[in-house]
């Protein structure tokens, strides 16, 4: 009998036991091992897939989509999608997804780790002692910024930022001050204890700051020297959102000079690549892109993922009933236009 259940790409491992119920519906094509895909191997997966479950590893544009006829959904493992050219996707009548909600807190948690361990200078203390540097207990070692009653500074102030400053007000104490495209309403600002202030203001004020903002175009190398030259030399900043927001040749030379007293950073522009510069600084804690990376929260990114899927490709109440789609209308008006219909044009 003809195969009619639809082909599925999952580009990397991911949680077997969200995936696994997958093959009665599917048609899967999986990978054991973690595999760094090259845009044409993409191309030739999409070529031949129906769907696809994607990370952040994996850039979809517009030659990554040249022969994928069949291709109806693009579901993303992750919340930020600048892996993504969503007008491409759109044009080509594919949806796209991504896993809002599911992350915030466990982000959240990742950046407040990050903030403390630079801060009160963790990992630095560790390497310090497990050298054998430890003679005798001293009163001026390590010396630290607090955290509590400081001015936790929030650029981007969407689900995570909220999370973030849920923590830094009603945890720690600190007075919250938050920049974002747009104001939150009163009582949003109220529930998690931030208040709104322009750019400028949030750096020169900030004791420590923390970027969860999309990366996009227009916040490439936001915070670049001149952003850093107006934050305080005693800040701290935290990046767990994309690395190109932050111009890190300007980092690196601050925390070596002086002008900021730490960092902590889970994303960097070139990842898995982190500038030498950066490895070779003791006052910056380093991440491996770990945000969501509690057992619990990657299981349910899956599930979200595999949700998104299973509804775009008409296995589960159809796109409408996609929890965290990202260009359905776009999408599906272009799937009209063109004429392509269950994945044939
Ligand atoms: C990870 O960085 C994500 O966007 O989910």
């Amino acid at each position: 009998m003809a195969e009619t259940r639809p082909t599925v790409w999952v580009s990397q491992p991911l949680i077997e036991a969200v995936i696994a119920p997958l093959r009665d519906r599917v048609q899967l094509r999986t990978t054991d091992a973690v595999t760094v895909w090259s845009p044409e191997q993409i191309a030739a997966q999409l070529a031949s897939a129906d769907g696809a479950i994607i990370t952040l590893n994996e850039r979809i544009g517009a030659a990554e989509l040249a022969n994928a006829s069949r291709l109806q959904v693009v579901a993303n493992v992750g919340v930020g999608y600048n892996n993504l050219d969503v007008t491409a996707l759109s044009a080509a009548g594919i949806l796209a997804s991504n896993t809002p909600d599911v992350l915030t807190e466990t982000t959240a948690d990742l950046g407040f780790a990050l903030l403390m361990a630079a801060a009160r200078r963790i990992t630095e203390s560790e390497r310090w002692l497990r050298e054998g540097h430890w003679q005798q207990w001293s009163f001026q070692t390590m010396l630290g910024a607090d955290i509590h009653g400081s001015t936790l500074g929030i650029l981007g102030m969407g689900r995570i930022g909220q999370g973030i400053a849920r923590r830094g007000a009603h945890g720690f104490g600190m007075k919250v001050l938050y920049h974002n495209r747009s104001r939150l309403p009163a009582d949003a600002e109220a529930a998690v204890g931030a208040a709104y202030v322009d750019l400028d203001t949030l750096l020169a004020q900030s004791d420590h700051l923390v970027l969860v903002l999309p990366y996009t175009p227009a916040s490439h190398h936001l915070i670049d020297a001149a952003a850093l030259a107006k934050m305080k030399p005693t800040a701290t900043l935290v990046n767990i959102a994309r690395g190109g927001l932050v111009d890190e040749t300007a980092l690196a030379d601050a925390l070596a000079h002086g002008r900021l007293a730490a960092a902590g950073l889970d994303v960097y522009e070139g990842e898995p690549a982190v500038r030498p510069e950066l490895l070779a600084l003791r006052n910056v804690v380093l991440t491996p892109h770990i945000g969501s990376a509690s057992l619990a929260t990657r299981t349910a990114m899956v599930q979200r993922a595999v949700d998104n899927l299973l509804a775009a490709l008409g296995l589960a109440g159809g796109p409408a009933h996609m929890p965290s789609a990202i260009n359905a209308d776009a999408a599906l008006a272009a799937r009209a236009a063109l004429g392509k219909k269950n994945g044939k044009r």
